[in-house]
């Protein structure tokens, strides 16, 4: 049955996932009101909730009694300078130069399935997987239409929705802020969780009480950044991991973004997510129309795991490109960490020759292949190879080790540009850049500029020759700096506050076109490590690298920040050398293994100077891997103790839909000569089933498992890591 219910005659709309609600109603003088989004409900009229008489809050004109304010309605689409205090979603300038904006309910509309958002990565679905509601409303005296567009799962507890604004005035209009969404909730006792971090150490969930007044998590550096995630969660005090109420927010978006919480004078609490609006302004010329980014909603009532898993089951089939959700991806080895910019053909040859003698599938070319680059300081644009290093050209070379049993993957940065390039000498223009000012650089770069077509064709034309010239199975997609003199000489003075989106929509143009050029060919993101994590990014790249710091130590605090929102599958993750080159830290080979496990896997250092034992070890690692490779991307993942937690342990859990198979990761961080007790309960077992772990020869039901754990063997020294798996009795695969 379609989960969308409209009442006519109270003018009320509500939307039904299997465990929650969604619901929004007509005012008496047309204003979109939200009346509530959490468990699920049965009315529609909802009209009780909401009617108030407040002091010093405004009325509108042709409301004549002061029974009624927008200034302290919770609203769907709340305008701005209308009577509203609070935090706008919207703010349009009109050719009058004003900024009011009120917007009224107009029309609505229903349909199977979902719609593409035009130039944007979004969700998608089979037509019977979901259903949409649209809702115009218009602005009178702006005439700008806001068609609200909410696309509801059937199976899962998943709302996206969406802006599209459209200009129906005789002149152009500005857009200053288009917020993609806007949930609105009666009271304030809750918590924000949102995921800031640094390059390498992105993603460390952070817990916020909310209180009056406004609180802002953004990103206004051209990528959605290491700094902050486009993601929300807002939680009730006393929700946990596997309890409570729980609400997430992520924005489908890799540029600047802007989750606001505002609790208003009378405690209720307003949740936007969208497009920054500063350095944000949108000429919108008559009949034209602005398509905002879609925000993917999740509501549960058991916890933060399950609204983890809300967003990883959603990610994984309808966000990923389904051609890499159901292969087991190539275990890779790269040498970045390896070799750096000091390497040759026979030298990786030379890697080729190990890594495929321990079992490894692809060897992965990073960067310094190209141009005369011998360090990060040039070449960046010209993506020729470098003779120098590589004489024979990369076709041949991708040729010899294909012959030893080895896939290639290439490193590109096809972004940027170095000072010292061929193409800035010919395209000094290409760059974002303001006339007159001096441009920053970023690690002796300068940022290409999306916004103009011919910048995009040609960096279309340059990644698709070398990927079609040598047979590459794998793009490694690098961005290393941030945005900065964000202006572009082709765009008039009326929209130059257009770059950052255009910037993105350039990008997304040129992915879409490399992905249907090259559907075989996988694509991993990456920003200087994870600084472009994000589901924008993970509609093309279905795996991203999620940090430059290959600390297993520090990864495992990454992952389960990243896991917030992201499934394994996302998270690109290798073994690298101890002494580890960002922390100096030692962890052991086997808990390294572990750590990098948890997602696309991979190694990232100098095999031949693995001794005969720890060679064994990776060959071990390797055939554990693609036993588990199916459970790892496809299963349920269980933050079983978070790393940060103080306990000096860290454990996470694998299970596979069927609830018959389970992969669990523990690590000891801290060794102790005589440690605490560590009872370590799982998750997501059938209670009536009995497990084997066959390793300690132990067999108990999944209740035993989840209610009275298992316990922890003392191990020697720090961050030692024990990997276990359990099958239910009767299943005979593993
Ligand atoms: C940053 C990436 O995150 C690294 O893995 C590596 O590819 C370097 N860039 C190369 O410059």
């Amino acid at each position: 049955m379609m989960p969308i219910f409209i009442d006519k005659k109270s003018k009320s709309f509500r939307m039904d996932t299997p465990g929650s609600s969604y619901c929004m109603q007509v005012s008496q003088y047309g204003d979109l009101l939200h009346t509530h989004y959490g468990g699920r409900i049965s009315d529609m009229d909802l009209s009780e909730l909401w009617n108030q008489k407040r002091e010093f809050s405004p009325n509108p004109a042709e409301c004549g009694d002061r029974l009624y304010s927008l200034d302290v309605s919770l609203q769907e689409v709340p305008g701005n300078m209308t009577g509203d205090y609070r935090t706008p979603s919207v703010i349009i300038k009109d050719s009058t130069g004003a900024a009011a904006v009120r917007f009224q309910y107009e029309s609505f509309r229903v349909y199977e399935g979902k719609s593409e958002l035009a130039g944007l990565p979004s969700s998608f679905c089979g037509k019977k997987q979901a259903d949409t509601l649209e809702i115009t409303l218009t602005d009178t005296y702006s005439k700008v239409k806001a068609v609200l567009i909410y696309t509801v799962f059937r199976d899962m507890d998943m709302i996206t929705r969406s802006v599209r604004l459209i200009n129906e005035g005789e002149k152009a209009v500005y857009i200053k802020k288009a917020a993609s969404s806007c949930v609105e909730f009666a009271d304030s006792r809750y918590e924000l969780v949102s995921l800031p971090g640094c390059w390498a150490m992105e993603r460390t969930p952070q817990r916020k009480e909310l209180f009056q007044g406004r609180q802002v998590y953004e990103s206004r550096r051209g990528a959605s950044s290491h700094q902050m995630n486009p993601f929300l969660a807002l939680v009730r005090p006393e929700t946990n991991e596997v309890h409570g109420q729980a609400y997430g927010f992520s924005f489908v978006y890799s540029g600047n973004f802007m989750g606001e919480a505002e609790v208003s004078q009378y405690g209720t609490s307003r949740i936007l997510l969208g497009i920054h609006p500063q350095d944000f302004t949108w000429k919108l010329e008559t009949e034209e129309a602005f398509q905002t980014p879609e925000v993917v909603m999740t509501y549960t009532d058991q916890g933060l795991g399950a609204m983890s898993r809300n967003f990883h089951d959603f990610y994984r089939n309808h966000l990923c490109n389904p051609r890499w959700m159901d292969t087991r991806r190539p275990i890779l080895i790269n040498n970045w960490e390896a070799t750096y910019f000091d390497f040759n053909s026979a030298r990786l040859l030379e890697i080729g020759k190990e890594a495929v003698e321990l079992g490894i599938e692809m060897l992965v070319i990073d960067d310094g292949w190209f141009g005369k680059r011998e360090d990060d300081t040039s070449s960046l644009g010209d993506w020729v190879v470098n003779r120098r290093k590589l004489p024979e050209g990369l076709k041949p070379l991708v040729g010899k080790l294909r012959e030893m049993g080895l896939k290639s993957g290439i490193w590109m940065e096809p972004e940027m540009v170095s000072k010292d390039s061929q193409l800035y000498r010919k395209h000094p223009e290409w760059c974002l850049h303001i006339e007159g000012r001096p441009c920053s650089t970023g690690r002796s770069q300068y940022v290409l500029d999306l916004a103009r077509a011919d910048v995009c064709e040609y960096l279309f034309e340059a990644v698709d020759q070398v990927l079609s010239e040598s047979g590459f199975a794998y793009l490694k997609w690098d961005m290393n700096r941030h945005l900065t003199e964000v202006g572009s000489v082709l765009l008039g003075t009326d929209r130059q506050g257009e770059i950052f989106h255009r910037y993105v929509l350039g990008l997304y143009q040129i992915l879409g076109r490399i992905v249907r050029a090259h559907p075989d060919v996988l694509i991993e993101g990456c920003s200087g490590g994870g600084g472009r994590f994000d589901p924008g990014m993970l509609y093309y790249c279905p795996q991203i690298w999620t940090s430059d710091d290959t600390d297993a130590g520090e990864r495992m605090m990454i992952q389960y920040g990243t896991s917030m929102v992201y499934p394994p599958s996302a998270m690109g993750s290798h073994v690298s050398a101890c002494p580890n080159h960002q922390t100096g830290r030692t962890v052991s080979l086997h808990t390294r293994g572990m750590t990098a496990m948890t997602g696309g896997f991979g190694y990232e250092m100098d095999l031949g100077k693995l001794s005969l034992e720890e060679k064994e070890e990776v060959k071990r690692q390797i055939e554990a891997y693609k036993q588990y490779a199916e459970l790892i991307m496809h299963g349920d993942y269980f933050r079983l103790v978070n790393p940060d937690e103080g306990r000096d342990i860290c454990a996470w859990e694998f299970v596979s839909k069927d609830k018959k198979k389970v992969l669990v990761h523990y690590v000891q961080m801290r060794g102790r000569a005589n440690g605490p007790l560590h009872i370590l309960q799982l998750q997501g077992l059938l209670a009536a089933e009995r497990y084997q772990e066959k390793k300690a020869g132990l067999i108990y039901h999944g209740d035993t498992l989840m209610n009275a754990g298992l316990r922890m063997p003392l191990l020697m020294g720090d961050f030692q890591g024990y990997q276990f798996y359990l099958e239910a009795r009767d299943s005979n695969v593993g």
